[in-house]
């Protein structure tokens, strides 16, 4: 039998570089300054469960050096990574109330600008359950040479020339988009590479899972709850009752299901008016991997993508997942 070796991530850009937007190299460096510091923070997160033994966030390690809250951490590492090399002129985060410039000669000359959600799900770290990195990629549209400005980080999603995730789950993936369909890559921790493991992802057009926060039932819109009771509802044609799946972790919901086929949807609610999720650092990177695996994402009316961001941090409804389901939630919303 013909023994096959995975192709790993850094063989994978390699050889798809020509496909990239624009070829000149630089995209596939700034994916493999990624790639670096995901394994980074991949061997923070598997020592979470140590914190207690080896000392707590706010406390004192051996060396004397303050220990870091996991997403404080991330985002240092991320951020640090990123401008070690030089293809990046600035970085936004959800951590970070604003941008920051990369002002030397270098990367002010870059074309590239990112924008993560550095820990996504943090808050179930503390109980040994999968969370995520994502990020987005856009060239600037300033002029290089000078520093980089808001307008850079507030264009829409269908800009974006790049996007992916990090799940640090049972398994640790890397899975992302340069505009030619998903690629997902599974870190083989015995020699700390991402191999190629899920090659052009693909979303069933439908599925039967469901994954919202019912918590907040009484608060949502009336098409939503109606929705909610159309996937409780028995028709066996229709493979209903769906089922609800609902980790709190927003990459790790839409990772499965883009695997299995469903629906995510954070709505608005008298509680949060504009849903919880940020548009920037959240809805458009995970938009643009699943229109690219053949899904919808939506705010309940519009495609996330289209829309023209006018601020860094902010929200708005999502509705992402298995097409026809997205299409079959938002015939709710509307007038029935
Ligand atoms: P973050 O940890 O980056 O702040 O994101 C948390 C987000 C997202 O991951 C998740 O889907 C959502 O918050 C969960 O919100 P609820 O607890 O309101 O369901
Ligand atoms: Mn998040
Ligand atoms: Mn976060």
């Amino acid at each position: 039998m013909k023994h096959h070796r995975p192709t790993t991530l850094g063989e994978f850009l390699m050889e798809n570089q020509e496909k990239f937007p624009y070829a000149t190299g630089e995209l596939s460096q700034l994916l493999s300054s990624i790639r670096l510091a995901s394994k980074v923070v991949n061997r923070e997160i598997n020592k979470a469960g140590l914190a207690d033994i080896l000392g707590l966030a706010g406390s004192e390690n051996i060396q004397g050096e303050n220990q870091m809250k996991l997403d404080v951490f991330a985002n240092d590492t991320f951020i640090r990574t990123l401008r070690s090399m030089g293809e990046v002129c600035g970085v936004a985060s959800e951590e970070l109330d604003d941008f920051i410039s990369f002002e030397d000669n270098i990367h002010s000359s870059s074309k590239y600008v990112v924008l993560i959600d550095p820990l996504d799900g943090s808050s179930n770290i503390d109980v040994n359950v999968s969370v995520g990195t994502i990020f987005s990629i856009y060239r600037r549209i300033s002029e290089p040479g000078s520093p980089v400005k808001l307008e850079d980080f507030l264009q829409p999603g269908n800009a974006q020339v790049a996007a992916g995730y990090v799940v640090y789950g049972s398994s640790t993936m890397i899975v992302f988009t340069t505009g030619h369909g998903v690629n997902g890559f599974t870190l083989d921790p015995s020699i700390g590479t991402y191999c190629l493991s899920h090659p052009n992802m693909k979303i069933p057009s439908k599925g039967n899972i469901y994954s919202i926060n019912e918590g907040n039932y009484v608060h949502f819109p009336e098409g939503v709850k109606k929705y909610i009771k159309f996937c409780q509802t028995l028709d066996l044609k229709s493979n209903r009752p769906y089922t609800s799946r609902y980790i709190g972790s927003l990459v790790c919901d839409l990772h499965r299901n883009i695997l299995k086929g469903g629906i995510y949807i954070y709505p608005t609610g008298t509680m949060s008016p504009n849903g919880k999720l940020r548009l920037l650092y959240e809805c458009n990177p995970l938009a643009l991997i699943i229109e690219q695996a053949g899904g919808r994402a939506t705010n309940g009316e519009i495609r996330i993508l289209d829309i023209k961001p006018s601020k860094l941090h902010q929200r708005v409804p999502y509705f992402a997942g298995s097409t026809e389901m997205v299409l079959e939630a938002e015939s709710f919303l509307v007038e029935r």
